[in-house]
């Protein structure tokens, strides 16, 4: 089925072979002696336990090539899995802080974006999204280190460490963001409280969530969502594999779905919770005995919830419509 994702981390796609490539290319070491036992680390409790690990994976990024092929192998990775659009996150600051220049991040995943888009027809958004476990004073200054760049992005984001970063501590930054005509998103209700997805709202104007998890607690939340027509990035594996649901049976999408949300189905980090896009559709309908036109729904969704203009929307609509007229 073609389908878009809308909730990617390009760090979060290097898989374990890449990184012992890059580790040698770059002579920067790693704590672990293989790929083996590298992946035997991927079993987590909860977000802080992924970050850590998804963090420390990240320095082995230092050169244009190296966020080049990255993101190459991640988009030759889904092309297989028929995506035909994504909106794709990179986290500036955690390569800055180790000196990689911003024009070297921006560049080498922005290269790989057009020549993907040349060769297999995905189309992008790129964005950037600040660290909140990081001071807004460093958010403000990755701001004003992303201006030259701007016209390469479609939107900023808001990620890492949930619990004690409420969305208000950013609202200083998000405000230029916002006059500067960019679009906002920001994850939360992933693990932080209800109130979080209501100061995304309220404070940051965010355009879509991501996660969104907990606002399934809070019905007149839920009623806000669906009055500003706003749209949640749910991502399964990671939410199973970081322990935000216990089992995938128990995940609040079809119930958001059902209650008339914009769902979107994601991976997040598929190099670390196990599955890329196609097989967080195939697990998460097992789980929850999707039918087939609930499937289409969510596929149908990402095209919704994607920030392209509506003339490609319809365009893609037929696309889904003809695909699945095909199986008839
Ligand atoms: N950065 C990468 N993946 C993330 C997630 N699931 N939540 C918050 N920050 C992230
Ligand atoms: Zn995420």
């Amino acid at each position: 089925m073609p389908k878009a994702e809308l909730h990617l981390h390009i760090e979060g796609t290097l898989e374990p072979e890449l990184m012992f490539e890059l580790s040698k290319r770059n002579g920067v070491s790693l704590r672990y002696d293989s790929v083996e036992s590298l992946r035997k680390a991927y079993d987590f409790n909860n977000l802080q336990d992924f970050l850590d690990l998804y963090y420390e994976g990240a320095n082995v990024l230092l050169h244009e090539q190296d966020f080049y092929d990255l993101t190459m192998a991640y988009l030759k990775r889904v092309h297989e899995d028929n995506v035909i659009h994504v909106e794709m996150f990179f986290d500036p600051q955690t390569h800055t802080v180790r000196g990689v220049e911003m024009k070297t991040i921006v560049y080498g995943i922005h290269k790989a974006l057009v020549d993907a888009k040349e060769q297999m027809g995905i189309t992008f958004v790129l964005i950037p999204s600040f660290l909140r476990h990081l001071s807004e004073e460093e958010a403000l200054d990755t701001w004003e280190q992303l201006k030259p760049y701007l016209s390469y992005f479609g939107a900023i984001g808001l990620d890492s460490s949930e619990r004690g970063n409420p969305p208000t501590k950013f609202q200083n930054v998000f405000a230029k963001v916002k006059e500067a005509g960019l679009k906002v998103v920001a994850h939360a209700g992933e693990e932080g409280p209800v109130d979080y997805v209501w100061d995304a709202i309220d404070t940051l104007k965010v355009d879509r969530i991501d996660h969104g998890n907990r606002s399934i607690e809070d019905p007149s939340l839920l009623n806000k969502i669906k009055q500003e027509g706003l749209a949640l990035t749910m991502c399964p594996l990671s939410n199973l594999s970081l322990k935000v649901v216990s089992d995938l049976g128990d995940h609040p999408l079809l119930s958001l779905m059902d209650k008339g949300i914009c769902v979107t189905i994601n991976s997040d980090d598929p190099a670390y919770f196990g599955g890329y896009l196609a097989e967080n559709y195939l697990q998460m309908s097992n789980a929850l005995d999707l039918t087939q036109s609930q499937v289409v729904q969510l596929a149908r969704n990402s095209f919704e919830a994607s920030f392209v203009d509506d003339e490609t929307k319809e365009k893609w609509y037929s696309q889904l419509d003809q695909y699945v007229q095909s199986y008839k």
